[in-house]
């Protein structure tokens, strides 16, 4: 077990949450993320199931609690019921105290009830509209009715599921009540996140999808009174309780707030860089002192190497009426 100290980076955060993409692929193509035509990578250079399981269970040694894995469309990549299965030894261990998901929802009819029984308990399903039209065209690729029939099934199997949805001007203004309605009559907590500035799409214009969620919950506060709640992650969500409803609503805000000081987190892609922020382009490369050696305490090395690299912040803006602090990867690369 555990002797090493826990995780601290430069500015005394201690770094007990791991995002990990375990894949590129994705069965949609969100017009946000990814271009249609996308190239993915190589096999060779994803780590293989048994690298991440390795990685994982480093970081879980070096105090990793809470563990979310995404992609790309995690639930895709062939074989990932092993390599959950093998984190839900961490669970059992109670090394890892939660083990969690971000997808898109296509594959959940298959596999909800398998990952509430290896100890899984909450998902996210990011939604961006419930109108199989409008679906059909953000997502190029998807299909309504199969990602309701996903949400179904995970809740049918226990899961707590939150639907994340991006809040695009424009495009889901509209539906803003009607999501807000049928999250609380399901019991689905609900995120409204603003579009971020990743990756070159070629065709898309970031200023035009952009819809700031201060006016989103401007448009709210007609309707409900909003209490806002102390409560913080860690991460770039803020929450607010709806009186009228209970229902908790989060804002991930991360080009109008400043959610750094409290970061708890770093993302390690399906190649193996870890990025310390998600808005910063410095990244360690595991993957060579992963396939260089057997050697566990060599990776941990290179994993508190990497963590005293954590900087303080990231610089997106778009104040200026232009998209400065601009990412040249694909959220589906880093993992959302
Ligand atoms: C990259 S996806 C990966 C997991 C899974 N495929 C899904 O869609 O939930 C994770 C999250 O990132 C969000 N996302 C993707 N591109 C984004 C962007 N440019 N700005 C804000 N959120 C984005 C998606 O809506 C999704 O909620
Ligand atoms: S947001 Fe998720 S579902 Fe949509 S293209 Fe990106 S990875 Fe796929």
């Amino acid at each position: 077990m555990n002797t090493t100290a826990s995780l601290i980076d430069p500015f005394a955060r201690a770094i007990s949450y791991l995002r990990v993409s375990v894949t590129d692929r994705c069965d949609f193509r969100c017009v946000y993320c990814m271009a249609e035509n996308m190239t993915f990578l190589p096999k060779a250079e994803l780590l293989s199931l048994e690298e991440l399981d390795r990685l994982c269970s480093s970081f879980i040694n070096l105090g990793v609690k809470k563990l979310r894995i995404t992609g790309g469309e995690p639930l895709v990549r062939r074989g990932i019921m092993t390599f959950f299965e093998a984190m839900g030894r961490h669970l059992e261990t109670g090394a890892l105290e939660e083990l969690t998901l971000t997808t898109n929802g296509s594959q959940l009819s298959r596999f909800a009830q398998p990952l509430y029984d290896l100890g899984m308990r909450r998902i996210n399903v990011s939604l961006d509209t419930l109108k199989d039209n409008k679906f059909a065209a953000i997502t190029r690729w998807g299909r309504l009715p199969q990602v309701l029939a996903g949400i179904e099934a995970a809740r049918a199997a226990g899961l707590r599921v939150k639907i994340n949805v991006v809040a695009l001007k424009g495009f889901n203004e509209d539906e803003l009540f009607d999501i807000q309605s049928w999250c609380a009559q399901h019991d689905m907590d609900l995120t409204f996140i603003e579009v971020m500035p990743m990756g070159d799409l070629g065709n898309e214009d970031r200023l035009d999808q952009y819809w700031p969620l201060s006016d989103l919950r401007a448009r709210l506060a007609t309707r409900f009174t909003l209490t806002d709640l102390a409560e913080r992650t860690g991460g770039p969500a803020r929450y607010a309780r709806l009186e009228e409803t209970g229902q908790k609503i989060g804002f991930i805000t991360p080009l109008t707030h400043n959610f750094c000081e409290s970061c708890n987190r770093v993302r390690l892609t399906c190649t193996g860089q870890l990025y310390m922020c998600l808005g910063q382009e410095d990244m360690a490369d595991l993957r060579a002192p992963l396939r260089n050696s057997d050697d566990d305490a060599a990776l941990e090395a290179a994993i508190h190497a990497a963590i005293a690299r954590k900087p303080k912040g990231h610089d997106f803006d778009y104040s200026r009426q232009k998209v400065a602090g601009q990412m040249s990867r694909h959220m589906s690369h880093t993992g959302g």
